[in-house]
């Protein structure tokens, strides 16, 4: 386990060992105090010597104990320089392995497991790297050397001491085989809780506007209770072990001090080798004790150092190292099939072609898989079947830096990170300039909400962007590609939370962003897709047929319907405004129910 933890040290590990030489450097001089103790003790009884005998061994005494504070100290600024960079590691390794893990892995795991993973976690393992690998090798190193010595000053004596050791030791394994029984039940109650707490706090609004407070704050404060009794019961089942070896260890002198008094009674010990052995219990005692009080942590770090471990080693996305080398940006799946969950195909052997240089559709009804089809083009996950090819090359032969390159993606959730929002733009194309940054907000249709912001796009994007709207959010993720400038765009949903004046505009922009480009477009409202070169319908993971507008509306039953659907919601909105007008005659005192008969009156 030790081998583990030190791989992640680094150019660090020399640190460590040289921190366990002084801590155990150190610790022989306080074993060395109590040789002193032990000279001044037998001067006493046998009173033979001067007083500069008793001045000469205060001093060492003192000295001894100086010198032990010097370098313990020094061993533990050493081992804390260790144990930070190793952490440091240990969250850099982490980052770079989810950087390549499936969206879908990471997702399973959760918000709370993951910041459990990569902060507590992490964080605990402090107390094993600074404290427990180098205090604990000291503390066990310093005791055996002063046992091997107490056998020659007497082996009966020395034998006493080590009697005690393993009552000690037995309620030790005890208690390590309780604690490590029940520590994955332990850890699973702790990221239920954090999940449980993330959760609420992220849903607090759904919470809000549903009236579900107290059902929602039920379950909150029945994951922390349920964590509060398993970790009370978890210490209730180590305490009576922990009791036991607690006062065993410490107590070295327990059978040397009446054994041993009779020895020196009835002349099988001196009195001098009495002592000696005693002062050296007293100064191996404590070092005992912390030494089995590291090992009591052990059961934790070792499930965490797995736990971690199985983060680590979750299968990567397939990823090559290739830059990109297709000849054109067109776009072709073959035979593509993905499932999120074992066993439930979301796609289902889609077979596309997309020419460079057009404009593809993608429609279809909610869950029909048109946004899951943009992310494995953009390689968020792997396909279970099939191969998607850029320009002949496969997506899985270039680096994903290579793709990110060819392809400017806008998805249907925004995310903004907790930095201004030119920066948040700037993601686009780092090495930006502000004014291409400010030209590409302006085309995006930003600048009129930016205006408004008293930093204008300075300002903080606030916690996930949630200070903008979910139509300027799209904006800024807008500006984001229109910097970026890729070879292949890819807007799932780009203008949905739009009013219909911006979203002129912003189509506008976009038709210059795409010039040239190849280009695939999802979208419920049909009419702003009709001009597509390529319309492709969707229907439960597969494709049922591709055209255009005008061909899709002769030969496809179901694009008819998404047409007379989408154009229906387009003729019912103009409807409610119409009432929302003065009303005049005949629509007075219309049933709100009528809204669908006015729709029908309005495309009849
Ligand atoms: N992360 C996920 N884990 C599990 N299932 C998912 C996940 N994302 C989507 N799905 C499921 O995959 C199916 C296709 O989802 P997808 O988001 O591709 O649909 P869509 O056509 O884009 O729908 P919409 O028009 O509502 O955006 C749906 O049944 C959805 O429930
Ligand atoms: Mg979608």
């Amino acid at each position: 386990m030790f081998r583990k933890v030190l791989e992640y040290t680094g150019e660090y590990k020399s640190y460590t060992y040289r921190a366990m030489c002084f801590l155990v450097a150190g610790l022989l001089f306080n074993v060395m105090q109590f040789m002193a103790v032990y000279q001044l003790i037998d001067g006493a009884i046998t009173g033979e010597h001067h007083l500069s005998y008793y001045l000469i061994w205060l001093a060492v005494f003192l000295g001894c104990g100086l010198i032990y504070m010097v370098l313990y100290i020094h061993g533990l600024i050493l081992s804390h320089d260790s144990a930070y960079h190793t952490l440091k590691n240990l969250r850099v390794s982490l980052q770079g392995k989810m950087e390549n893990l499936p969206l879908g892995v990471i997702q399973e795991l959760g918000v709370g497991s993951l910041k459990k993973v990569f902060i507590d976690d992490i964080d605990n393992m402090e107390l094993l790297l600074a404290h427990a690998l180098p205090e604990g090798f000291s503390n066990v190193c310093v005791p055996t050397i002063v046992m091997i010595a107490m056998f020659f000053v007497d082996w009966k004596l020395a034998l006493l001491c080590l009697a005690s050791l393993p009552l000690g030791i037995l309620s030790m394994m005890a208690m390590y085989m309780a604690g490590t029984s029940k520590m994955g039940d332990y850890y699973a109650s702790a990221q239920k809780m954090n999940d449980t707490i993330v959760e609420y706090i992220n849903g607090m609004e759904v919470v809000k506007i549903f009236g579900r407070d107290g059902e929602s704050y039920r379950r909150f404060s029945g994951d922390v209770l349920s964590y509060r009794d398993f970790t009370l019961a978890w210490y209730k089942m180590c305490w009576p072990w922990m009791a036991l070896y607690g006062s065993f260890l410490p107590c070295v002198a327990l059978f040397t001090l009446p054994i041993g008094g009779y020895f020196v009674y009835t002349g099988v010990s001196t009195l001098s080798n009495f002592l000696l052995v005693l002062c050296m219990a007293f100064a191996i005692g404590p070092t005992i004790m912390k030494a089995m009080s590291y090992m009591s942590v052990l059961p934790q770090l070792n499930y965490k150092i797995t736990a971690l471990e199985n983060i680590l080693s979750a299968p990567p996305l397939k990823q090559g190292t290739k830059p990109f080398g297709g000849s054109d940006r067109s776009i072709a799946f073959e035979h593509v099939s993905f499932a999120y969950e074992e066993g439930q195909k979301v796609l289902d052997d889609v077979n596309l072609m997309i020419p460079a240089n057009s404009v593809t559709a993608l429609v279809g009804e909610s869950g029909s898989g048109k946004s899951t089809l943009a992310k494995l083009l953009v390689h968020f996950y792997d396909v279970s079947d099939g191969v998607i090819k850029i320009g002949g090359m496969d997506i899985t032969e270039m680096s994903l830096e290579s793709l990110n390159d060819q392809i400017s993606y806008v998805a249907q959730e925004q995310f903004l990170f907790q930095m201004s929002l030119l920066e948040n733009i700037r993601l686009g194309k780092p090495e930006a300039s502000r004014e291409e940054v400010l030209e590409a907000a302006r085309k995006a249709q930003c600048m009129d909400f930016l205006d408004r912001l008293e930093h204008g796009i300075d300002s903080m994007a606030g916690d996930s962007g949630k200070m903008l709207s979910g139509g300027e959010r799209q904006r800024i993720a807008l500006a984001r590609a229109i910097l970026k400038n890729a070879p292949i765009i890819v807007l799932d949903e780009a203008t949905a939370f739009m009013d219909p004046e911006n979203e002129e505009k912003m189509n506008q922009a976009i038709a210059e962003l795409i010039a040239d480009k190849t280009v695939i477009v999802i979208a419920h409202r049909l009419y702003s897709i009709k001009n597509a070169d390529n319309i492709v319908v969707m229907q439960d993971g597969k494709i049922s047929a591709v055209g255009t507008h005008e061909t899709l509306l002769d030969s496809c039953s179901k694009y008819k319907d998404l047409w007379e659907l989408s154009e229906g919601t387009k003729n019912w909105s103009a409807t409610s405004k119409e009432q929302a007008a003065p009303a005049t005659g005949k629509e007075q005192g219309a049933p709100v129910t009528g809204k669908k008969q006015d729709v029908k009156e309005v495309s009849a």
